[in-house]
C-alpha cells in the first residue's frame, strides 16, 4: 500500500463501481483497499462477482480481492459510494455514524439541507457545510455527493455564466446516454433504434441540484441561486455522454465572444490547487459547427472536462449553445474523485 491513502468503494461491481476501479488504478494518493456491494456478490472475488464492461483490464490486484459485505466493520475511512439510490439512503449514513468520509454519487442526500452537493470548479467552498452535520460533529465521519450526471455538465456551462454576466432562466433538453441508467439498464430492444422521453425523476433532479450548485454558502447554510430551470430528459442509443441543448437568458447582456472567453477561462480552486483529477480546462469552447459530439469528444480532459460549442443567439432567450460530458467520469466516478481529493487537500482526510 505504500503512503497512499487506503480507500473504500460501496457498489463496487456497478456501472460508476467500475469506474472508479479504473480511475484509482493508478490514483498518486488513493488506493483501493476494500469493496463492497449487495448481498449477491459479498464473500465472493470481485472477477466471479462482477461482470468487467470497461475497454481497459480489469487491475489483477482487484480482480482476485474478495467483496466485503455492505457494514462499516473493517471499512477504511474514505468510501466512495455508487449505490443504488434506495441502498445508499440505508447504508450511507450507517457507514458516516460509523466515522466514514462518504463521498457519495447517489441522489439520496444531495438535497438535504446540511450535505455538501460539490463540484470543486464551481462550489468548492460549500464543502465546509458538512462540519455542520452530526457525525462530524459527533466522531468525524460526514456525507458529501456529486450531482446527477445532467446536472454537472448543465452547471460547469452555466457557472462561468453566472459568475460573469448572471444567469436567470434556463431551458435545456438533453440526450442522455444508456450507461447513465446503470447495468443492465434499459433493454437493448427498447433503445436500439429510439428515443425514450422520459427518465424518472431526472428533470427534478436537474431543476433543483442547479439552484444549489450556483448558490451561496453563508457560512451555516446554502442560499440557492435565484434562477429557473426547465429540463426536458431523454434517453437515447448513445453508450457514453450525455449531450444537452441550452437556452440561457442573462441578467447582463454580454456578447459571443466575452460568453467563449468566459467558458475557455473558467477556473478554479481545484485547477488551483492542481488536484490529480482536476482538468486544466474545466470548460472548453469548441468552435467546430458541429461540436461536440459524444463519440468524438467525451475522452477531453480525460473525460473530465465539460465540452460546449454552438453558441448562437437565442429568439426567446439571450444565447443558445451545446454542452457534452461523460455521464460515468465527469458525471460519476470522476466527480466525486475530485470531491475526494478536495476533501484530502484540505485537510479532511488524513
Ligand atoms: N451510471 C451513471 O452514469 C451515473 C451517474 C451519476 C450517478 N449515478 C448514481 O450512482 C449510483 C450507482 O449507479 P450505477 O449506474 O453504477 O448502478 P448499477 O450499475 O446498478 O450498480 C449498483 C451497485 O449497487 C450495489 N447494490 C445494489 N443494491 C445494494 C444493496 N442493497 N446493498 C449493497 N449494495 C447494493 C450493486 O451491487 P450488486 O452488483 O451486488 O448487485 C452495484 O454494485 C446510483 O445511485 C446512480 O443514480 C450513476
Amino acid at each position: 500500500m505504500g503512503n497512499k491513502i487506503p480507500v473504500g468503494i460501496l457498489g463496487a461491481t456497478g456501472t460508476v463501481g467500475q469506474r472508479f476501479i479504473q480511475l484509482l488504478e493508478h490514483h498518486p494518493w488513493f488506493e483501493v483497499a476494500w469493496m463492497a456491494a449487495s448481498d449477491r456478490s459479498a464473500e465472493k472475488v470481485y472477477t466471479d462477482a462482477c461482470k468487467w464492461r470497461l475497454s481497459t483490464s480489469l487491475p489483477a490486484r482487484i480482480a482476485s480481492m474478495k467483496v466485503s459485505p455492505s457494514v462499516p466493520d473493517g471499512a477504511p475511512k474514505l468510501i466512495f459510494a455508487a449505490l443504488d439510490s434506495a441502498a445508499a439512503s440505508e447504508l450511507e449514513p450507517k457507514f458516516a455514524a460509523a466515522g466514514c468520509a462518504v463521498v457519495s454519487n447517489s441522489s439520496s442526500f444531495r438535497m438535504q439541507e446540511d450535505v455538501p452537493l460539490v463540484i470543486p470548479e464551481v462550489n468548492g467552498d460549500h464543502i465546509e457545510l458538512l462540519k455542520t452535520q452530526k457525525w462530524y460533529k459527533q466522531n468525524g465521519g460526514f456525507i458529501v455527493t456529486n450531482p446527477n450526471c445532467s446536472a454537472i455538465g448543465l452547471v460547469m456551462a452555466l457557472a462561468p455564466l453566472h459568475r460573469r454576466f448572471g444567469v436567470e432562466k434556463v431551458f435545456v433538453v438533453t440526450m442522455q446516454a444508456v450507461s447513465g441508467a446503470g447495468y443492465p439498464g434499459v433493454a437493448s430492444l427498447d433503445i436500439l433504434g429510439n428515443v425514450i422521453p422520459y427518465i424518472a425523476s431526472e428533470e427534478q433532479k436537474m431543476e433543483a441540484e442547479s439552484g444549489k450548485l450556483l448558490g451561496m454558502f453563508n457560512g451555516n447554510k446554502i442560499i440557492p441561486a435565484d434562477l429557473s430551470v426547465s429540463a426536458h430528459c431523454n434517453r437515447v442509443p448513445v453508450e457514453d455522454g450525455h449531450t444537452e441543448s441550452v437556452s440561457v437568458k442573462l441578467r447582463r447582456s454580454a456578447k459571443a465572444d466575452e460568453i467563449i472567453s468566459a467558458w475557455n477561462e473558467f477556473r478554479c480552486i481545484a485547477q488551483k490547487l492542481k488536484l490529480p483529477s482536476a482538468p486544466e480546462q474545466p470548460v472548453i469552447y469548441d468552435p467546430a459547427p458541429d461540436r461536440p459530439q459524444p463519440r468524438l469528444d467525451i475522452h477531453r480532459g480525460a473525460g473530465m472536462s465539460a465540452v460546449v460549442g454552438r453558441l448562437r443567439p437565442c429568439n426567446l432567450f439571450d444565447w443558445k449553445f451545446t454542452v457534452l460530458s461523460h455521464n460515468t467520469i465527469r458525471g460519476a466516478a470522476g466527480a466525486a474523485l475530485l470531491n475526494g481529493e478536495l476533501l484530502k487537500a484540505q485537510g479532511y482526510i488524513t
